[in-house]
C-alpha cells in the first residue's frame, strides 16, 4: 500500500484518516509573511526526508515543500534536496497528493503522475504542463516561498501575485 499525504484527505476523511496524516505529514498552518518578500514555509530543522510540509502559495493554493533526501537539481538546503511546488494538478486543478513511497505527486482525479525531483515534469496522465516550481530561500534557519517559476499556478493569471 502506498503512503500519500493530501490536505484534501485530511478533510474530508474524518477522524481516522486526520490522524492518520497528521501522524506522517507537516501542515505549514500558520504561513507567515516574512516582511522581506517572502512567505515563511517552515523551520528548516522540522522539514523531514519524505514527509511533505503543505502551505499555501502564491495565494490560498495549496503548495507542498519537500526534503527529497538527496541531492536533486535546483534543491536547496545543505543537502540540496529542498523543493516546492504548487499543489494544484495541471490538467483541472485538483489538489494532488505526495506518495512518499514512490516520490511522486499524484492526481487523484484522472492521475497525472508529476516528478518532484525532476522539475516537476509529468511522468504520466493528460496533464500538459508539468507543476509550477515555488522559489525557496533560506533565512535564519527558516525556508521561504519567494516565487513562482514555470507558472501560472492552476486558475491563476499570472505567475506571482
Ligand atoms: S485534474 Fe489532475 S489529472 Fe485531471
Amino acid at each position: 500500500m502506498t503512503k500519500q499525504h493530501s490536505r484534501r484527505a485530511f478533510l474530508a476523511g474524518g477522524a481516522t484518516a486526520a490522524t492518520a496524516v497528521a501522524a506522517t505529514a507537516v501542515s505549514a498552518t500558520a504561513a507567515m509573511a516574512s516582511g522581506d518578500g517572502g512567505v515563511k514555509i517552515a523551520n528548516l530543522a522540522d522539514v523531514k526526508p519524505g514527509v511533505p510540509v503543505d502551505f499555501n502559495y502564491p495565494d490560498d493554493a495549496l503548495a507542498y515543500l519537500v526534503d527529497m533526501g538527496r541531492s536533486v537539481p535546483g534543491g536547496l538546503g545543505p543537502n540540496s534536496s529542498l523543493v516546492a511546488y504548487s499543489g494544484l494538478c495541471q490538467h483541472r486543478g485538483c489538489p494532488i497528493d505526495y506518495s512518499s513511497d514512490q516520490a511522486l505527486f499524484i492526481c487523484p482525479c484522472h492521475r497525472s503522475i508529476f516528478d518532484p525531483s525532476n522539475s516537476g515534469v509529468v511522468v504520466e496522465g493528460p496533464s500538459q504542463r508539468g507543476l509550477p516550481r515555488v522559489t525557496l530561500e533560506i533565512r535564519q534557519g527558516s525556508v521561504y516561498a519567494t516565487g513562482i517559476e514555470n507558472g501560472p499556478v492552476y486558475g491563476r493569471a499570472c505567475s506571482n501575485s
